[in-house]
């Protein structure tokens, strides 16, 4: 079975086609970043007119590149939200043209089961039940995840997700924009010099960043007072160390309450290769089976759309051609 992924909810447009949910024969990216780049941060508006623009030639590219014809493929999997309501249409609306043409079903998939599923497109996928942190620029949650089709929530950010921490600080720290890979980079060279506090929350699996940030901003305001140099590859570095350290925490606290041995790490902050060290070397200590996707799977791309739309098409779930968006999609 051939499934044609769409996935606009952001800022990369991204056409893939996946063989049986677990085969990629296209993923093709384009991320905005550059455009965005100017302004900080993703302008929706902005974010849209480019999805429309390239959307349409990325589908012929990846038609061309695979050697299929339209009448290949069998599914048609689109990200339903979360995500900026304008970019989401522009791919919903891309999938339901196509589906409506082609006389072919159309699922739409919720952009951070998508996340997960992108540790699906291997010959050996993880089995149920798992725990997975979903950790990326808009969300950063602990779920416990029972089948294809079935998610429980188990704790969340009660503020900023982590990615949008990492963005934040590195503005804080004048490193730019997109600030995880910027902070990563910047902490390769850098050491634990501050020992910022732990984090607490009501729940144990809540977690919350902006006691962090605030700590970070005092920190740099008290050095500028004093005239001193900002040691920016060690904050960098001691930033980097607490948040994954908390997030490490959190996982493993998930997985012996809820007795599974299979972590899921899915998002855009699971490319840190700090993260993957650190996860890595604890799941292997407590004998944890753990996934990670490579990192072209980690940040948004519609392979992993595609395999999500796959395997929920498979458990009986298809979409009319009413489908919306959703920009604000709960997967429980
Ligand atoms: N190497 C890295 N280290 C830390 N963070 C990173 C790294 N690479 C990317 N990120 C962060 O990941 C985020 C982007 O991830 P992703 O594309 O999954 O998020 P999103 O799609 O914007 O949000 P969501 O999936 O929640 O809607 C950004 O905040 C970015 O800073
Ligand atoms: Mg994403």
């Amino acid at each position: 079975m051939y499934i044609l992924g769409i996935e606009t909810s952001c800022d990369e447009t991204s056409i893939a086609i996946v063989k049986d949910g677990e085969e990629i024969i296209e993923n093709l990216i384009f991320s905005q970043i550059e455009t965005h780049k100017i302004f900080g941060g993703v302008v929706p508006e902005v974010a849209s007119r480019l999805h429309m623009e390239v959307l349409n030639k990325i589908f012929k590219l990846a038609m061309e590149k695979s050697n299929l014809s339209l009448k290949d493929i069998d599914l048609i999997s689109v990200t339903q939200g979360p995500g900026l309501v304008g970019a989401l249409w522009i791919g919903i609306t891309f999938a339901k043209t196509l589906a409506y043409a082609l006389k072919k079903p159309l699922v739409g998939v919720n952009h951070l089961v998508g996340h997960i599923f992108a540790n699906f497109l291997r010959k050996d996928p993880p089995n149920f039940p798992f725990i997975s942190l979903v950790v990326s620029g808009g969300h950063t949650e602990w779920i416990l995840v029972e089948d294809y089709d079935r998610y429980r929530l188990l704790g969340k950010t009660l503020d900023d997700a982590a990615g949008e921490a990492f963005d934040k600080v590195a503005r804080l720290l004048g490193l730019g924009y997109p600030g995880g890979p910027a902070i990563e980079k910047a902490a390769e060279k850098g050491r634990l010099i501050f020992d910022f506090p732990k984090i607490k929350c009501e729940r144990e699996l809540d977690i919350s960043f902006s006691g962090l940030k605030t700590s970070m901003l005092y920190l740099i305001k008290n050095l500028q007072k004093e005239g001193r140099e900002i040691p920016i590859n060690d904050l960098a570095f001691s930033f980097q160390y607490r948040v994954i350290e908390e997030l490490l925490e959190r996982s493993f606290i998930a997985l012996n309450k809820f007795q599974t041995s299979t972590l899921v790490l899915a998002g855009g902050v699971v490319a840190n290769k700090y993260l993957q060290k650190r996860f890595s070397e604890v799941s292997k200590r407590e004998n944890i089976k753990l996934f990670m996707p490579p990192p072209i799977l980690c940040t948004d791309n519609a392979a992993m759309i595609a395999s999500a739309g796959y395997y929920l098409y498979n458990k009986g779930k298809v979409d009319g051609l009413d489908l919306s968006a959703d920009p604000s999609l709960e997967i429980f």
